[in-house]
Parts: C-alpha cells; sequence; structure tokens
C-alpha cells in the first residue's frame, strides 16, 4: 500500500470514487456525479493554490484518495484548511482513511497550516469516529444546514489544531 501524489491518470479511480459515494451516500452534499473533466478541474485548481491530491493504491489500484483547500476565502483564514478523504467501498475499514489524514494533517503542517477541518454529515458516524481518533475535536453542529435524498441534514464541522509554532495542541 502506497500514499502518493495523484497523477492525471488517477482522475477515472477518483472520478469513480467519488460519484459512487455521491450517489449512495449523504458524504457529499450534491446528487450531481462529476465528469473526468470536473475531477481534473478540481484537481488542478487545488494543485495551483499549492495543496496536495493525494491517492493510496494498492498493486497500481487506487483505493481512496484525500486534499484540501482553503476553508474560507478571506485572507484570515488562510492558516486554515478543510480537507476531504474517500475510501473505496472494497477497501473501508482497513485503516485507509486514517493513513490518509494522518498524511493530509503532516502536509497541512508543512505548509504552515494552523487547524485543519473536517465538515462532516451529522449521521456519518465512521467518518466522525475516524476524526476523534486522530485527534479531532467536534466545535459545531449545525442541524437541518444541509438537504439531499429529500431530507435536512445536520452538519458536524470537527477540528484540529496542528503542530505548527505557538499552535496549542490537541
Ligand atoms: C469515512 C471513511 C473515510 C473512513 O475510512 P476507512 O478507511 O473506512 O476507515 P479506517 O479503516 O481508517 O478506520 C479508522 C477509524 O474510523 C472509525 N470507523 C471506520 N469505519 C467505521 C464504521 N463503519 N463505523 C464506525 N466507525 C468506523 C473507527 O473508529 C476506525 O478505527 P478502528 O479501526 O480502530 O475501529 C470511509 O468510510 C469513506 O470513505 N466513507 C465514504 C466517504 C466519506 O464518508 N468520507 C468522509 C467525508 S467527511
Amino acid at each position: 500500500m502506497t500514499i502518493r501524489p495523484a497523477t492525471e491518470q488517477d482522475i477515472p479511480a477518483i472520478t469513480a470514487i467519488y460519484n459512487e459515494v455521491v450517489a449512495t451516500s449523504n458524504a457529499v452534499w450534491t446528487e450531481k456525479p462529476d465528469t473526468e473533466a470536473d475531477r481534473l478541474a478540481w484537481m488542478t485548481a487545488r494543485r495551483a493554490l499549492g495543496y496536495p491530491v493525494l491517492v493510496a493504491t494498492e498493486g497500481g489500484i487506487v483505493t481512496g484518495y484525500g486534499t484540501f483547500g482553503d476553508f474560507r476565502a478571506w485572507p484570515g483564514y488562510r492558516y486554515t484548511v478543510e480537507h476531504s478523504v474517500y475510501i473505496h467501498a472494497d477497501h473501508r475499514g482497513r485503516g485507509l482513511g486514517r493513513l490518509i489524514v494522518g498524511e493530509l494533517i503532516s502536509a497541512a503542517t508543512d505548509l504552515g497550516k494552523h487547524v485543519l477541518i473536517a465538515g462532516i454529515d451529522g449521521d456519518n458516524q465512521a467518518s466522525i469516529r475516524l476524526h476523534a481518533q486522530m485527534g479531532f475535536a467536534e466545535v459545531a453542529r449545525m442541524p437541518e444546514v444541509g438537504r439531499k435524498f429529500g431530507r435536512w441534514l445536520d452538519l458536524v464541522f470537527m477540528q484540529r489544531l496542528l503542530d505548527t509554532p505557538g499552535a496549542s495542541r490537541p
């Protein structure tokens, strides 16, 4: 198992993982699948900002990916990034989510970021537990701010302070 920066060749696999999550869960709040061109544009935009897009691979197969981007556009938020992690349905529960989030924590720390944030559907116990295990604390729970598949959805924000100089440890 390897974790490495994604390349253009990984875009079909990343798109398939993303679209499976869109179609089958409330982990991402859209019902619209992406095209490979959408995902390539997304990766290019992340890269242009100097942010990583990482894939986990096993025997040449992409089993998951993770990335982060700016939390909010205002300059005062520049030390805070929001990440996402998606594991292929056939490869969940084997520690890959933990590994990718660990790599994202290291990457954000190396970039001098101060806070990493996860925005999680309130019913996504797998993600809430994963992040609690990785040192993230629940800092907000916003009732019914989202809607998908005809239901209102709660948003949970979890955050972790990073080990940058001056940061307090979680
Ligand atoms: C949430 C997700 C990223 C977790 O990744 P994963 O590789 O399956 O999780 P891991 O095997 O690394 O598990 C790490 C910890 O997460 C928690 N966890 C993972 N799956 C869980 C589940 N189905 N139920 C409850 N807790 C779970 C556990 O605390 C686990 O630790 P343990 O193995 O010591 O019990 C993955 O299930 C996924 O991609 N889901 C669909 C997309 C998604 O929800 N992304 C997150 C959006 S915020």
